[in-house]
C-alpha cells in the first residue's frame, strides 16, 4: 500500500482527529510525507478536515483500493486512474491476454458508454465504475443471463451492506425511490469460425455519493447516499457485487431479479417496428425476455431493448 492508502486506511478507522504527528509515527514516514499523502487524498475528492494541533478528520469520501478487492475476490483487479471508459479497459485488457475473470476498475471515466450507444454519466468522485471480463466461450442460446445476473447481484450487496431497498426496472437499471442510481452495459465478443461467444464485458456504473446532477439529470437520477456520510466504502459494495454475481447459483440471482423487479405487474410502454405499444408486464423469463400483455390482447415477449413505466 502506498503512504495516501495507508493514511486513508487509519483515519477511516478513527472516530475522532488523528495528529500528524502519530501518522507519521505509526507510518515511519516524515510529516512531510504525512502532508503529500493528506494532499493527495484531498486531490482524489476525500473530505479531510485538519485542524492545528489536533490534527486530521475524515468527513467523508473513500478510494478505492484494488489491492484489496482482489484479495477479496481473488481475482485480478486493474485500476486504470485515467479511463475513457472500463469497457474499453477490459478489451485492452482481451486483446493483451489478461487472465479471467478479471475486474476493471476507475475512479472517473471521460467517455462513459451506456446502452444504445448513450453517453453514461460518470462524475470523477462518488460513483463505482467497473466491468468484469469472463470468457463463457459457449453459444448465445447457452448463455448465462448475465445482465439480470449482475442486476440481482447489485441489489443483494446493497440490501446485505446496508439495508437499503432498491428496484430493478427491466432489464438494465437499478432503481432508488423511483429515480435510476445504476446501469448495466453487457458486450459480447463472438468467433465468426466456432460460432461460439468468446468473451463477455459486464459493465456497471452506480452512483454512489453523489449529491449533484446535471440540471437534465436531477429529475431521473438519484444515489444511494446522497448528502450523508456513507455507512460503507466503495470497496465493500464492490466485492460484494462481484462475491454474490461469482459465487451464488444463477437461478437464485433469477429469483432476485424477479423478486425485485419494478415492472412486474405495472403498465409499461414499449416500441416494437416503429409502433407503440401499452400493456401491463406479466412475467420475466429466466434468460431474461419480459412478457407483456398489450392493451390491444397480444402476448408479446420482449428480449431486448427499453419499456418506459407508464405510471408509478
Ligand atoms: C446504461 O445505463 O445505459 C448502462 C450504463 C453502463 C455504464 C458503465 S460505467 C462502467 C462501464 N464503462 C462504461 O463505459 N460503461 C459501463
Amino acid at each position: 500500500m502506498k503512504t495516501y492508502e495507508h493514511v486513508y486506511d487509519i483515519l477511516s478507522k478513527s472516530p475522532d482527529f488523528v495528529t500528524g504527528e502519530s501518522l507519521a509515527k505509526s507510518l515511519g514516514v516524515s510529516r512531510t510525507a504525512i502532508w503529500k499523502a493528506i494532499q493527495t487524498l484531498q486531490e482524489q475528492g476525500i473530505d479531510i478536515t485538519s485542524v492545528r494541533k489536533k490534527g486530521y478528520y475524515l468527513e467523508k469520501g473513500d478510494i478505492l483500493l484494488p489491492q484489496d478487492i482482489s484479495k477479496q475476490l481473488n481475482i485480478p483487479v486493474y485500476f486504470n486512474p485515467d479511463s475513457n471508459s472500463t469497457q474499453l479497459d477490459a478489451k485492452h485488457g482481451m486483446e493483451k491476454n489478461n487472465p479471467t475473470p478479471a475486474l476493471y476498475l476507475a475512479s472517473s471515466q471521460k467517455a462513459a458508454k451506456g446502452r444504445f450507444d448513450r453517453h453514461f454519466f460518470a462524475i470523477p468522485q462518488g460513483g463505482i465504475y467497473m466491468s468484469i471480463h469472463l470468457k463463457p466461450n459457449c453459444y448465445f442460446a447457452d448463455l448465462p443471463p448475465y445482465t439480470m445476473m449482475a442486476a440481482a447481484a447489485i441489489v443483494k450487496a446493497i440490501q446485505r451492506l446496508t439495508g437499503i431497498n432498491t428496484e430493478i426496472k427491466w432489464v438494465n437499471d437499478i432503481y432508488l425511490n423511483n429515480k435510476k442510481m445504476a446501469g448495466i452495459l453487457t458486450e459480447a465478443i463472438s468467433s465468426i469460425e466456432s460460432g461460439r461467444i468468446t468473451d463477455v464485458i459486464i459493465g456497471i456504473g452506480l452512483n454512489f455519493s453523489i449529491s449533484d446532477f446535471p440540471k437534465e439529470l436531477a429529475n431521473k437520477a438519484t444515489s444511494l447516499f446522497t448528502s450523508e456520510k456513507p455507512s460503507i466504502t466503495r470497496n465493500q459494495l464492490i466485492s460484494e457485487i462481484w462475491k454474490l454475481f461469482l459465487t451464488i447459483p444463477t437461478s437464485d440471482l433469477i429469483k432476485v431479479y424477479k423478486e425485485k423487479s419494478l415492472v412486474l405487474d405495472k403498465q409499461v410502454t414499449f416500441e416494437q417496428a416503429g409502433k407503440t405499444y401499452t400493456g401491463v408486464a406479466k412475467e420475466i423469463g429466466d434468460k431474461g425476455q419480459l412478457l407483456v400483455l398489450t392493451d390491444d390482447g397480444q402476448e408479446k415477449w420482449l428480449s431486448a431493448g427499453e419499456v418506459s413505466l407508464t405510471s408509478w
